[in-house]
């Protein structure tokens, strides 16, 4: 039995292993594209908790708010001794709201790649949740990751913040699939952004703080950090636009001029305007949502949303 307030840690050593070949593949291609999973090093974890207390954007206070109102609601259909299994923990506050709800969880199952912000907010959760017991896994969730043994109660994948939305949609229905059978008797918790209003979209991801635009261009900072890389982030420009036909936020990083750029030994010509695809944010509709589900196998339940429709909660049976 472990020490109440301790964690355990487990490290799958998914991280580092890809990163230069991801860069260096992504940097070579005719349109030019790093997967977003790596704008999450301890520096993008601290911006990305910045974003989460910008005015403008409204997803994180939206979906907390939802899992405080609708806190009772969750807890019954997920029901007693449950085993939470986090994708994209973060620093786990909608966990806390999540476990704060719920009849004595049993087990809490933190998945991040970003290793060090893990291990301290799965450190932090243990000491203040004395009772549960917190299994931190540092690991890609699109790989495969072993889970601890299933309790007493349900296994249920917590997936909120629209992370899903990160995937196109194609990817995000393999996800669940590929979730599906080891949540099998239980279900997914899914936050998932709703389609609205461009503006309001288009100023969630270009705050008049620049904070967003400093998570983006991290994604370079982090590449001369760890790849031996020169680039001059003064050269380039964060760019986030409404995809109306995609359905999606595209996140890009802009070269404001010709430049030749080293990274790892190579080099990586830019011309004026070219740009580098760093993340996709898809939105929904909530039909467009529990369609997709449904083709990856799972019983669109429950969902939850608020008054002005900005984002949705979804509980899916894998029953
Ligand atoms: N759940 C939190 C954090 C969302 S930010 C919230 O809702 O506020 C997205 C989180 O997912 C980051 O902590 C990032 O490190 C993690 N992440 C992104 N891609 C990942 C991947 N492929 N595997 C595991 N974690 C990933
Ligand atoms: C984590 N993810 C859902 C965020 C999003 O909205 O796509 C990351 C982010 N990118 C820019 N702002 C926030």
């Amino acid at each position: 039995m472990r020490v109440p307030g301790t964690i355990a840690f487990h490290d799958l050593g998914h991280v580092e292993e890809k990163f230069r070949d991801a860069v260096l593949e992504g940097l070579a291609a005719p349109a030019k594209h790093i997967p977003c999973k790596f704008l999450y090093d301890a520096r993008g974890s601290a911006l990305f908790e910045q974003i989460c207390e910008l005015p403008e954007y409204y997803p994180t206070r939206t979906e907390m708010r939802l899992l405080r109102h609708y806190g009772a609601d969750i807890a019954a259909v997920i029901g007693t001794g449950a085993q939470i299994v986090e994708f994209g923990s973060g620093a786990s506050r909608k966990s806390r709201i999540l476990l704060d709800a719920l009849d004595r969880p049993q087990m809490y199952v933190p998945i991040d790649v970003s290793r060090q912000h893990l291990r301290t907010s799965a450190e932090a959760l243990a000491r203040d949740y004395g009772g549960l017991e917190v299994v931190a896994i540092c690991g890609d969730y699109t790989r495969h990751v072993p889970l601890p043994p299933p309790g007493p109660g349900r296994r249920v994948g917590f997936f909120p913040g629209s992370t899903i939305g990160n995937f196109k949609p194609a990817e995000a229905q393999a996800f669940l699939v590929s979730w599906r059978d080891r949540l099998s008797g239980g279900g997914m918790l899914v936050g998932v952004d709703l389609k609205k209003d461009a503006a309001v979209l288009h100023a969630a991801y270009n705050d008049a703080a620049g904070v967003t635009a400093d998570f983006n261009l991290n994604l370079l900072a982090r590449i001369n950090r760890e790849l031996a890389g020169d680039f001059d982030l003064a050269a380039f420009a964060h760019i986030a636009y409404w995809d109306a036909a995609e359905g999606g936020i595209g996140s890009e990083s802009e070269s404001r001029r010709e430049q030749t750029v080293h990274v790892a030994g190579q080099a990586v010509r830019f011309v004026a305007g070219e740009r580098i695809h760093t993340e996709d944010s898809y939105k929904y509709t909530i039909d467009e949502f529990r369609d997709l589900a449904r083709a990856a196998d799972f019983r669109a339940e429950r969902v939850w949303s608020d008054p002005q429709h900005l984002f949705s909660l979804h509980y899916l049976s894998a029953v």
